[in-house]
């Protein structure tokens, strides 16, 4: 049996209107969006970018939960507070990223298998021990020639299923996240039909593995054609698409669904995710779970951008990461519109229901 504790953090993780903020890039793939920006890939420079965002006034508004890394969960602000301390001390839940990456799936040219089941018992019970409530494991599913195989959905299960028990057992709730890929030309149709498959996969193993539903969360994509497929599908269209797919294999016994944005634009993160909370919760609610997100480049990519390692321009960038968040906030009461995000947006004066999927 898993504890109270768990099942409240998994219900007050989607409560309230608010989403999660997924802050736990690894340090390579931090550095990787640090050199495309012209910042200095160090320790400090990152240590400098978490403190930016942990520190933005007004994030619990819309964000009940933060996605922490190894690193940055040991990390403190200038002044010496932890950052667990000063995220907790603002009435944001830490959580913390315990998969150590996706690795080439041996037998399976072009798949990967997520690692880090070695030892996890131990390091949840040190990040518990250090503050944080719930954890996350991505699993990536790429779609091509005859991908995915088999073998590598039902590997990716396994190993998301293990996590999440282990999860529970240390009083964490997992937040689970098969992500199904945006690359390739494939059609919305394909992603629908993979996605449903990696889900009914995932929910399989997460019954052989005893795990509370209860006391989890779902991090799935969105229903999506691929970026290079020729048809991009309206935001309305994606809305309808991904519903009706989760509502076919998610439970309602699972108290959320948090989507991870995948390299969206943020415009359009927000544009889905309303059309998704119009379309099937209004007049009222025709969902068994809270819809949410927890992304990470939807909310930080502007505010990355004009830091660009400069403290100068902290200000200026915490005000866009704060904006982002709003908007996904307004998103998740129906109240999105592209007119929130002023002139400069490339969506801007355009009814969000009507604009087309870019991607
Ligand atoms: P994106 O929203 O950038 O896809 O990141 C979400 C995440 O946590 C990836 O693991």
């Amino acid at each position: 049996m898993i504890g109270q504790r768990v099942l409240d953090t998994a219900g007050a993780l989607v409560a309230g209107g608010k989403g999660l903020l997924a802050m736990d890039e690894s340090n390579s793939t931090c550095n990787k969006r640090f050199a495309a920006a012209g910042i200095p890939q160090t320790e400090e420079a990152r240590r400098a970018y978490r403190e930016l965002i942990v520190t933005t006034r007004g994030l619990a508004e819309f964000i009940s939960g933060a996605i922490l890394y190894d690193e940055t969960i040991r990390q403190r602000k200038r002044d010496g507070t932890s950052f667990v301390k000063v995220l907790t001390d603002a009435g944001i839940i830490p959580g913390i990223k315990v998969d150590i990456g996706a690795k080439d799936l041996a037998g399976h040219p072009g798949e990967k298998v997520t690692e880090g089941l070695d030892g996890l018992r131990g390091r949840l019970e040190e990040y518990a021990g250090m503050g944080a409530r719930f954890a996350k494991w991505r699993a990536v599913i790429a779609i091509g020639d005859g991908l995915p195989s088999r073998g590598c959905v039902v590997a990716n299960a396994q190993a998301l299923a293990r996590y999440a028990a282990l999860c529970q057992e240390a009083g964490l709730v997992p937040v689970v996240e098969p992500e199904v890929l945006m690359a390739g030309d494939h059609t919305l149709e394909r992603c629908r039909e993979v996605t449903e498959d990696v889900l009914r996969t995932v929910f399989d193993q997460l019954y052989l593995q005893r795990v509370t539903l209860e006391g989890m969360i779902l991090k799935p994509n969105m229903v999506l054609p691929g970026l290079a497929c020729p048809r991009q599908e309206t935001v309305d269209e994606v809305a309808d698409a991904t519903v009706r797919c989760l509502l076919r294999v998610v439970p309602g016994a699972v108290p959320g669904i948090a989507f991870l944005s995948g390299g969206q634009s943020g415009e359009l993160a927000s544009a889905r995710l309303n059309a998704m909370h119009v379309r099937f919760e209004w007049p009222e609610t025709r969902l068994p779970w809270a819809l949410a997100f927890s992304f990470a480049r939807a909310i930080q990519r502007p505010a990355l951008g004009i830091w660009g390692g400069d403290e100068a321009h902290r200000i200026e960038a915490q005000r866009a990461l704060i904006h982002r968040a709003k908007c996904n906030g307004a998103a998740l009461r129906g109240e999105y519109d592209a007119a929130l995000e002023g002139t400069s947006s490339a969506t801007a004066g355009t009814p969000s229901s009507t604009i087309a999927a870019a991607g």
